[in-house]
């Protein structure tokens, strides 16, 4: 580690931290070309380009963790690869190659060595894979040219409470993402459209949202930018929805449940529902769990509450997804990779 550096690692917020390097790759004339690193915090962009106009981007987030063995690992990658192919796919643009996404990221974490936090801080390194359509277009049309990078940033929690329970408000008069829309994909246009319902959420004092499918507003979608689960009777309850992004957190959650003897189930899950939950939870990677203490639904003027203190459940699968990632139990599902060499 590098002292000189002067960070506060037990105190970082979640948000951007210039680090040394980044990692850019371009797709041009049919081909993808040359990784290039980067000291650039900037990028030039043709003013025509998809991604500016059109919403022709999309994005990735994963973490490098500092393991209690001191080593430095990411969790289960290739599967934000895929995810990230899927969204390519989604919007009709060119897929970033497995084994260029790999050589990306571990490339950025290593020449950002010195920025991985501590073991045992509670901060990881944030990788952000970003793939957008840089060629120009007017009409309405994919871009034949496109630019993945990659940066790092170090970042603390995602919410400042940490793994302590966060109140959210249910949205109603807003939509992130329409049922046959692009929300089961990582694109940019549901972040814009989730914007305006999260920042009032805010300002009432909510730290997030909840989404209900854009159709019926009968089941819930997703919290913010993370997904949903509720646990109740020896269940992981979890709702399926074509419009909500398959989070890799509550896959592995979902593994985890399985394995402390929960019974899962992934399901549509009426609104009513959340009467009858003992625990409820947001999870995504930025926070891993998020316990929920309660959830208010404005327009029927009913709050569903699950106290100030996260539930034994929550708790569990919280340490042990956490434990898993920092290397202090077994990996006994081959969802971590060392990145040799820091
Ligand atoms: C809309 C949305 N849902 C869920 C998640 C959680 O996904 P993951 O666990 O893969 O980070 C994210 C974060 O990527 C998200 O943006």
């Amino acid at each position: 580690m590098d002292t000189s550096l002067n960070i506060d690692w037990g105190n970082l917020p979640f948000g951007y931290h210039k680090t040394d390097y980044n990692v850019r790759c371009y797709y041009r004339n049919g081909s993808w070309g040359e990784l290039e690193i980067t000291s650039s915090e900037t990028i030039n962009i043709h003013m025509a380009a998809t991604a500016l106009h059109y919403g022709q981007e999309a994005f990735e987030g994963l973490k490098a963790y500092r393991g209690k063995d001191g080593k430095v690992r990411l969790f289960r990658w290739e599967e934000n690869a895929k995810r990230m192919a899927r969204s390519a796919d989604g919007i009709m643009m060119e897929k970033v190659p497995e084994h260029i996404f790999k050589e990306a990221i571990f490339k950025a974490v290593k020449l950002n060595a010195k920025y991985i936090p501590p073991y045992g801080t509670g901060a990881t390194l944030y990788l952000r894979p970003l793939l957008f359509g840089s060629g120009p277009q007017v009409g309405v049309k994919p871009a034949n040219e496109y630019m993945f990078m990659v940066f790092v940033t170090p970042v603390g929690p995602y919410f400042k409470e940490g793994f302590n329970p966060v109140p959210i408000e249910v949205v109603r008069d807003y939509d992130r993402a329409a049922p046959r829309g692009t929300g089961s994909i990582k694109v940019g246009g549901n972040y814009a459209a989730s914007m305006l319902p999260a920042h009032r959420a805010h300002m009432d004092g909510y730290a997030s949202v909840l989404f209900l499918d854009a159709l019926e507003k009968k089941y819930i979608d997703e919290a913010g930018p993370a997904n949903f689960f509720g646990i109740k009777d020896g269940k992981y309850i979890t709702p399926q929805s074509d419009s909500i992004l398959p989070s890799i957190t509550n896959m592995s959650l979902e593994q985890i449940a399985e394995n402390i003897g929960l019974k899962v189930e992934r399901r549509p899950v009426p609104i009513e529902e959340l009467a009858t939950f003992e625990e409820a939870g947001a999870c995504g990677t930025a926070a891993i769990i998020s316990p929920i203490s309660k959830i208010y639904d404005r327009l029927n003027n009913v709050t569903y509450e699950y106290g100030e203190i996260a539930g034994p459940y929550s708790t569990k699968l919280y340490i042990t997804l956490r434990a898993i990632q920092e290397a202090e139990i077994e990996d006994k599902h081959g969802w971590t990779t060392v990145i040799e060499g820091i």
